[in-house]
């Protein structure tokens, strides 16, 4: 195991009606002036937004708000949000929704109070300060209640990009799996397939001898195999809710992924396909994770058929350890398509022709010296192998 530190400070109030704590958690973690930030209208229809503001109100916190954010969230709006944020004095900003919503709100609230462009940070600046943010998610999937991590889309060329710092970091996570009931099953099953893509760039190490974090991702891949057709079948089932919820959060703070390399190269081949289409990620990782693990899999055949083994429970081939790393990937793919996921390019509205572009975007554009680091290191011409696995 290498060595590491590991910093999670985030409070969560987790279960049934815990979004009427939202006005104490914001006192507890010292905002006294707030802007409500969330989705295209979710939270309006359900009428979570209307209580978010009155456990505020209960607690005299002043508010503005700021809705609209899209999935794949843009820069136009992390602009509108620094502005309002300066102009009305703000302090915290409240996400109230998914991903999207979270790592807009991380990017108002960082961009709020630095000098510069908040872009610069999605091009490797750090991060030193940040406005407090807290969370009340409503579709587990990306882990941004946990993560420093946020990912922003700029129109100008589309360009997907990551940033992070410990700054980010949420103070607070409210977390109610009631609220993910009103989900349409499409993104209730993209959110499994980003919580299990985030498990697998972590298994998919180059580290040895790292039981306890390999054994953890085994343990909450199983969960989402269990509890993800038992959701898709039975939207309003609160308990297999609550495990996916909880199970999203601990696959993205990384409390799986310390003291090990990790991978990471599925997600920046799909965000060239939720950038340059506006998929939904977890559907784009769906399509890319079978391809990739299959490029790569004689790399480490070993890694591949122990969560083949130990996860989606293929016998051992003894003889052709191959061929039970493959079966895995099998068992993985034919999962994804069975909660509802796209299974190539057509069903993901992606176009071959656009492949030399989605390569050169994820190596030259996004990616580091024109390559990809990873479980393996891909340049472009992999990456063009890999979106032609996908058609
Ligand atoms: O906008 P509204 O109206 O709220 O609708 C949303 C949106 O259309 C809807 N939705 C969310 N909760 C709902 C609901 N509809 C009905 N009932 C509810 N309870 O679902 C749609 C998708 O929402 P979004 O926030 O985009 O989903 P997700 O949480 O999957 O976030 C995706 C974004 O997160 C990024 C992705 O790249 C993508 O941009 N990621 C962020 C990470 C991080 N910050 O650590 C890591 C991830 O790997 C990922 O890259
Ligand atoms: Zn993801």
């Amino acid at each position: 195991m290498q060595n590491f530190s590991f910093y999670s400070p985030t409070y969560f109030s987790f279960g049934k009606d815990a979004e009427n704590n939202a006005g104490t958690l914001v006192k507890r973690f010292g905002g006294t002036k707030v802007l409500i930030h969330y989705g295209g209208g979710s939270v309006v229809c359900s009428g979570l937004l209307d209580r978010v503001k009155q456990s505020l109100e209960k607690e005299n916190i002043p508010y503005a708000e700021l809705g609209g954010v899209k999935p794949n969230p843009r820069s136009g709006l992390v602009y509108e949000g620094i502005e309002l944020c300066r102009k009305e004095h703000i302090n915290f900003v409240l996400a109230v929704g998914g991903g999207s919503t979270i790592d807009s709100s991380k990017a108002i609230a960082a961009g709020a109070v630095y000098d510069g462009d908040f872009w610069d940070f999605y091009c490797g600046k750090p991060i030193e300060k940040s406005l407090g943010v807290g969370t009340v998610l409503t579709i587990a999937a990306a882990g941004s209640e946990g993560s420093s991590g946020s990912v922003i889309t700029k129109e100008e060329g589309m360009l997907k990009r990551g940033a992070g710092g410990d700054a980010m970091l949420p103070k607070f996570g409210i977390l109610n799996p009631a609220l993910t009931q009103t989900l349409p099953a499409y993104q209730t099953a993209c959110g499994i397939a980003d919580i299990i893509a985030h498990l697998y760039e972590r298994y998919l190490t180059n580290t040895p001898e790292v039981e306890v974090t390999d054994r953890l991702i085994e343990a909450l891949m199983l969960t989402m195999i269990h509890e993800g057709p038992r959701v898709i079948a039975d939207p309003d089932n609160y308990d297999a809710r609550a495990n996916i919820m909880w199970a999203g959060m601990m696959a993205h703070n990384n409390s799986c992924g310390v003291g090990r390399s990790q991978d990471w190269n599925s997600h920046q081949i799909e965000h060239e396909l939720s950038a340059l289409y506006d998929c939904a990620h977890g559907a784009g990782l769906a399509v890319t994770m079978p391809a990739v693990f299959r490029y790569v899999m004689k790399h480490d055949v070993m890694r591949f058929a122990q969560v083949a083994v130990r996860v989606w429970g293929c016998q051992m081939d003894f003889t052709h350890p191959e061929v039970t790393a493959k079966e895995g990937i099998e068992r993985l793919r034919s999962f994804l398509i069975s909660i509802g996921m796209p299974k190539n390019f057509a069903e993901l509205g992606a176009k071959e022709e656009d492949i030399p572009k989605l390569a050169d975007m994820a190596c030259n554009v996004n990616g580091e010296d024109g390559k990809l680091y990873g479980f393996v290191t891909l340049n472009e011409e992999d990456c063009i192998k890999i979106y032609q696995a996908m058609v």
